[in-house]
């Protein structure tokens, strides 16, 4: 995947990281592993392509890295399928997963490993608050019900793209601002010139009664993460605010600046 560095040039990110690992003089020590969120929350809602984690699995099975995917924020079917990198074709050696794994908000991390990287001897990874019981009893419940066929992932799937259509609308209705919808399923959000509008359009929702986030190295991003179970009825009311709270902020500084 090129990524637009400091100077706004485009990097290949996997070529660059292949000549650092591939040169002795480089000073990069040989990494044990690359993690790597595939849709990246806190970071900005950036997407990783089918073609780009390939890449990267090549390069880790290459230079005898393990490829450690970070499913936390896009797991759990977030993006519609349970794992973010379902249909990429990568098999990836770790993948962590938490936040809504227990379905029901209570405390559940897991880490999942290929059985040959597993060294821990049954009971050896003991502690005193290992495992919360009510989490082990809604997490297998949830993942029972929402995951026995796959009509949730096709109602995500669904809703994802009703989300889409409105935050497109949104930024095409704001073209001269340059606003930019970004993530993949039901992990969208619009990037804002700044941080200081995507504050302003979060302060205003919720005036309104809707909570937003922002995320992305300035906060610059509006950022969508409802829960997958909310219905077609309450995504749109969350739109129509979260629409008018878009109109609010960048009418009130069109019209600012022409008065
Ligand atoms: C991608 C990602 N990884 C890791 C974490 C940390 O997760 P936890 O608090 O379950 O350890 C978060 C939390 O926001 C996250 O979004």
């Amino acid at each position: 995947m090129p990524y637009a560095n400091y100077f706004g040039e485009q990097v290949n990110t996997i070529a660059m990281m292949e000549k650092l690992l591939d040169d002795p003089s480089s000073g990069i020590d040989k990494p044990a592993a690359a993690i790597v969120e595939v849709v990246q929350g806190e970071g900005g809602l950036n997407t990783a392509s089918a073609e780009w984690m390939r890449k990267l699995e090549n390069l880790c099975r290459k230079h005898g890295m393990l490829l450690i995917v970070d499913d936390i924020q896009a797991g759990c079917g977030r993006t519609g399928h349970f794992f973010s990198f379902e249909e990429m074709g990568i098999r990836p050696d770790i993948i962590t997963l938490s936040k809504s794994l227990s379905g029901y908000g209570l405390p559940l991390a897991v880490v999942l490993m290929k059985k040959e990287l597993d060294q821990w001897k049954a009971g050896e990874h003991n502690g005193t608050f290992r495992g919360n019981n009510h989490a082990f009893v809604t997490a297998t419940a949830s993942i029972e019900h929402f995951w026995r066929d796959d009509s949730f992932a096709r109602s995500v799937r669904a809703k994802s793209r009703l989300l889409a259509e409105r935050l497109n609308r949104i930024a095409l209705r704001h073209g001269p601002h340059s606003l930019r919808v970004k993530g993949r399923g039901m992990m969208l959000g619009i990037a804002c010139p700044d941080g200081e509008i995507a504050e302003e359009v979060c302060r205003e929702a919720f005036r309104k009664g809707l909570i937003m986030e922002t995320c992305g190295s300035n906060a610059e991003i509006v950022k969508c993460l409802c829960p997958l179970t909310i219905t077609k009825e309450q995504l749109n009311k969350a739109m129509d605010i979260l629409e008018e709270s878009f109109a609010a902020v960048l009418n009130e500084r069109v019209s600012t600046r022409s008065s």
